[in-house]
């Protein structure tokens, strides 16, 4: 004990009206850590030991239950409990109650399973979401849970790792009442009064009929290996989660915890688990800026308005609408207006038709966005988020009117992917008031969120902009003001090496194909095709007017020229039949690369799969690497959380620094220092990199050197 200070206990034990009160008292969010789940055991032993107990409750104290195993401890020798809890509340022979409120997710649920009865608030979730760490539930929940709600919905919730709003536990039966919680523990010690006396105890691992009931639906397994091959891709995690689940179908319970155990140990320590733990932090990490004071004072946002009907401002009004906020969507353009909201309600329709979201929600949804023709509409909203054309002229004359019409203190956010944000906000009186946000496309599916720090951006407003982002759903990430900020800085020179490759002699498909295998959902030139080959293409011109030593995409340009824009005309990189989004290799493009190369007086050669992965990905790699060298982005880890959020980048190989860390720096450096040799200055080896191969440490541990 240090200081002589009391060390708080995680775990108290007290008795109140016969009804003993196990309160798990771990912050933030009650993980089961050392000392937990043996302050569990200890308590459950008082209560079974004690006349004056007629039955207990498991609590949480703070904003939660218990969001699960401490996943610190993971990969690390760790000490064991006595017993596991769930074998104590199984022997037990007073009923206790879980009383859930916040988050009860894997081993708290799985805790909570185990008790006689759960009782939920309104706002409480509850799930097994070990999949999405590359793990299982592995205290007994795929055997628990097929038991009480049937395999097939167990299933589900399993290898989705889903978070399940109490009602709808309810609804499954995971939930036996929902208490208002406006005073959860006294509404649950009333609850567990009224069952004290009842026998026997329902025990969920005693429980056949769910299963009994599934005898008549064997495929349901087979079904979901199906279902998630293309997204599961190599990972273990799901499939074992399957296997666990069928387990349940076919070995006496304590044989079905055996596997499970036996696959969970198998699954700890695997490459993808330790990725997708490192995820897990990484994107807790990026919440926080060092240097911001801690007791910052942020105004509350309760109205924000966006400037620009389009594709991206509806994207943009609906992730505010998504999540609660009214939202005012400004256009000069009557025409673009209507288009605009158009848009939007085609967008929720969509929702609607295919069951992701009912009409209530969608007209709750609807009245949220508010559309607006004159400026003097907005003039009192809290932020604004401008989403107008790419162009410096047109979004400096948007942040000039905007200076002139807003209340004072209101925040004013540029939605650029790429522009100087100094440059707007210098047509302001209140540049401390301007930062960029840049969303991604789409931007109400997207959740990267770049916050853009100008020079002159005060803190209040980064870290309300950062704020603003998660209150919508996104994961907010700094970055500094330089061309392309963070991501799509990152990004370009992937982009770059993509088209050039095709010229050198690698074939599109072959470049997808490669990139598909290695995790992504889709291949880079197939993504083209879907955004429309004509966005880069503006931005190309403008790169190359400014720069005149600015490497174009010759065979791109080309297609766009020929209006082959990608999908939305049929063709593109690949050819599309009868509105059908499946990219038919098309011996047009092959003729089209030819020839553009013959002009160009380029000799093609071949390339392996590994040329191409690496050359991709180093690519972005070096300059993620300049970009940390020059303070631009914070973390390293950071950069990660972009990509996996952002550009599709494999979630179980942990991120593009997580993933070049693998192979090392020392190779992945000397790899560019070659191809420095062999392509010239674009591939100029970072500093950044060339110290930590030498030093032989990890990349995704870098922060930047000198914070913007
Ligand atoms: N273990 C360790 N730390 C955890 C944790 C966990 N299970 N869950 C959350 N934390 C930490 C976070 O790292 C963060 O720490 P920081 O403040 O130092 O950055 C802090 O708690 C708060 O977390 P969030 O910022 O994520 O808070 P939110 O309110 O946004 O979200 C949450 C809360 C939904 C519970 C989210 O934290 C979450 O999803 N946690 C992980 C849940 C999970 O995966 N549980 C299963 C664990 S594996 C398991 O139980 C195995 C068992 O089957 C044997």
């Amino acid at each position: 004990m240090a200081n002589g200070a009391a060390v708080k206990p995680v775990v108290r034990f007290e008795i109140e009206d016969g009804i003993g009160i196990i309160t798990i008292d771990n912050p933030p969010v009650n993980a089961l850590g050392p000392g937990v789940r043996d302050g569990i055991i200890e308590a459950l032993e008082t209560g079974e030991a004690d006349p004056a107990v007629k039955a207990m409750l498991m609590i949480g104290a703070g904003r939660s239950f218990i969001a699960g195993a401490d996943i610190r401890q993971f990969g690390k020798p760790r000490a064991q409990p006595k017993r596991p809890v769930p074998d104590v509340l199984d022997a037990s022979s007073k009923p206790v109650v879980a009383a859930i409120h916040g988050y009860a997710l894997g081993g708290g649920l799985e805790h909570a399973l185990a008790c006689h009865y759960r009782v939920a608030v309104p706002s409480a979730k509850v799930g097994l979401p070990e999949v999405l760490i590359g793990i299982l539930p592995g205290g007994g929940g795929t055997q628990r849970l097929p038991r009480l709600i049937g395999p097939r919905r167990a299933l589900e919730m399993i290898v989705s790792g889903r978070h399940v709003p109490t009602e709808e536990a309810k609804a499954l039966g995971i939930i036996d009442e929902i208490l208002p919680g406006s005073d959860l523990r006294a509404e649950a010690i009333a609850y567990a009064r009224g069952i004290a006396d009842r026998r026997p105890l329902p025990r969920v691992r005693d429980k056949a009929d769910r299963l009994e009931e599934a005898r008549s639906d064997p495929g349901m397994f087979e079904d979901m290996r199906k279902a998630i091959a293309r997204k599961a891709g190599k990972q273990k995690a799901p499939y074992h989660c399957i296997h666990c689940v069928e387990a349940a179908m076919t070995q006496p319970f304590d044989e079905g915890i055996a596997t499970e155990r036996r696959l969970f140990a198998e699954l700890e320590n695997t490459e993808e688990a330790k990725a997708l733990r490192y995820a897990f932090f990484a994107e807790r990490e990026v919440a926080k800026i060092p240097g911001l004071p801690k007791d910052l004072k942020l105004p509350e946002i309760k109205g924000a308005a966006v400037v620009g009907a389009g594709t991206m401002g509806g994207g943009i009004a609906i992730s505010f609408a998504d999540h609660g906020f009214p939202v005012k969507l400004l256009d000069a353009s009557p025409e673009v207006l209507a288009k605009g909201l158009a848009r939007i309600r085609n967008t929720y329709a969509t929702s609607v038709r295919r069951g992701s979201l009912t009409q209530a929600e969608m007209d709750r949804r609807l009245a949220l966005i508010e559309p607006v023709e004159g400026y003097e509409g907005i003039a009192e909203c809290d932020a604004v988020i401008e989403a107008v054309f790419e162009e410096m002229p047109v979004k400096q004359e948007v942040f000039a009117k905007l200076d002139s019409v807003m209340k004072p203190g209101a925040l004013l956010f540029s939605n650029t992917s790429a522009l100087d944000i100094d440059a707007i906000a210098s047509v302001t009186t209140r540049p401390e008031a301007v930062a960029g946000t840049h969303f991604f496309v789409p931007a109400n599916v997207m959740k990267t969120f770049e916050v853009v720090n100008g020079a002159k951006t005060s803190p209040v407003t980064l870290a309300t902009a950062m704020k603003l982002g998660r209150d919508i759903g996104k994961i907010s990430a700094y970055a500094g003001n330089c061309d392309g900020f963070v991501a799509n800085r990152t990004r370009i020179p992937f982009n770059l090496e993509q088209g050039l490759m095709v010229e050198e002699g690698a074939m599109p498909e072959q470049v997808d194909r490669v990139m598909v295998e290695f995790g992504y959902p889709v291949g880079p030139f197939a993504v083209n095709d879907m955004s429309g080959l004509d966005i880069s293409y503006a931005t190309r011109k403008r790169r190359a007017a400014a720069d005149p030593n600015y490497r174009g995409l010759p065979i791109t340009d080309r297609l766009v020229e020929m209006g082959r824009l990608g999908q939305k005309t049929g063709a593109g990189w690949y050819r599309y039949a009868n509105n059908d989004r499946t990219p038919i290799v098309d011996p047009e493009v092959h003729q089209i690369i030819k020839t553009v190369v013959g002009e160009l007086g380029i000799t093609q050669k071949s390339f392996t799969d590994e040329e191409i992965l690496h050359r991709l990905l180093f690519s972005s790699l070096n300059e993620a690497c300049k970009i940390l060298e020059e303070g631009k982005a914070l973390r390293a880890s950071d950069i990660d959380v972009m990509w996996l959020n952002g550009f599709g980048f494999p979630r179980y190989r942990g991120g593009l620094m997580y993933w070049a860390d693998q192979i090392g720096a020392r190779q992945v450096y000397n790899q560019v220092a070659i191809w420095h040799q062999r392509y010239g200055a674009r591939w100029k080896p970072s500093a950044l990199l060339h110290q930590v191969a030498e030093g032989g440490g990890s990349l995704r541990e870098v922060a930047a050197r000198m914070p913007s």
